[in-house]
């Protein structure tokens, strides 16, 4: 069997060179970090998870007309997207005050904001991911006014089916970041949403208790990431809520 080529080992996945040109698999690992990978640990099933739940939401946007990289799972841990080039940005929307924009702004976590607000974050893990404006990006050239509005407007997309999927279900979505991709169609080129949407890059609270079932579990120690991860996908369908239980081997005759 010949191997594979590996273009990429990111912090939560890795990239390989897909079956056809302009395509990439994505694996989806165990390992959580935060601070900027400061903290670390292996968290079994959490790659399973994301990359189920990753489908599920990009499914969806897919079928309502937002473009995403997603063409179809693999396999437990691995799904195939198209290649695109990385505009080398975090979109971030929020629609509750939480994380780095309540200690900026010295607001209290939980804090509904007036309207969605969406900010840009440089990715560059030297830095630490830097909030910027659309003028350094303009300046710095990393996308044009185009790319921008483009960029609000998917963002925005994004925000409301996934805030009315999770509302269906009794999660409030506070904020969730993307990263989106330019693709290009002979002459076109256009931007579509890429990377991973899973609870690694959302903001979830359950609506009555405020109970958190994303990646702040793990950043704040508050119990086990994998069983937050399962309920979001068990109260979205995307697993069983019961798994099948396996009976003890049964002898015949
Ligand atoms: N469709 C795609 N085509 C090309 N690159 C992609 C695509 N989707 C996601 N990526 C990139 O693949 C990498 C995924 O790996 P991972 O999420 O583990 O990275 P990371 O450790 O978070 O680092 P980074 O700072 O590069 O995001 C990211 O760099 C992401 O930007
Ligand atoms: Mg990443």
């Amino acid at each position: 069997m010949a191997r594979r080529k590996k273009i990429y080992e990111g912090k939560a996945k890795i990239l390989y060179e897909g079956p056809e040109p302009g395509t990439i698999v994505q694996y989806f690992k165990d390992d959580a970090t935060a601070f900027n990978a400061e903290k670390r640990q292996v968290i079994e099933g959490k790659g399973v998870l994301n990359n189920r739940l990753s489908e599920f939401f990009m499914t969806g946007l897919n079928a309502i007309g937002v473009p995403t990289h997603f063409i179809k799972r693999l396999n437990m841990r691995e799904q195939l997207v198209r290649a695109v080039e990385i505009i080398p940005l975090e979109i971030v929307v929020r629609n509750v005050a939480a994380g780095s924009l309540a200690k900026r702004l010295g607001m209290e976590e939980g804090a509904d904001l007036p309207r969605p607000i969406v900010e840009y974050y440089y990715k560059d893990d030297k830095l630490g991911d830097p909030l910027v404006t659309e003028e350094h990006i303009a300046a710095f050239g990393w996308a044009s006014q185009a790319d921008m509005d483009d960029m609000v407007a998917l963002a925005l997309r994004v925000n409301d089916y996934l805030s009315g999927l999770m509302y269906g279900v009794g999660i409030k979505l506070v904020d969730f970041k993307i990263e989106v991709g330019r693709v290009y169609d002979g002459d076109f080129q256009r931007l579509i949403v890429a990377d991973e949407i899973s609870p690694d890059s959302c903001r979830l609270w359950d609506m009555e208790t405020g109970k958190k079932l994303d990646k702040d579990v793990f950043r704040r120690d508050l119990g086990n990431l994998a069983d937050a991860y399962t309920e979001v996908a068990q109260r979205l369908g995307v697993m069983p809520k019961q798994a099948t239980q396996m009976g003890k081997p049964r002898l015949i005759n």
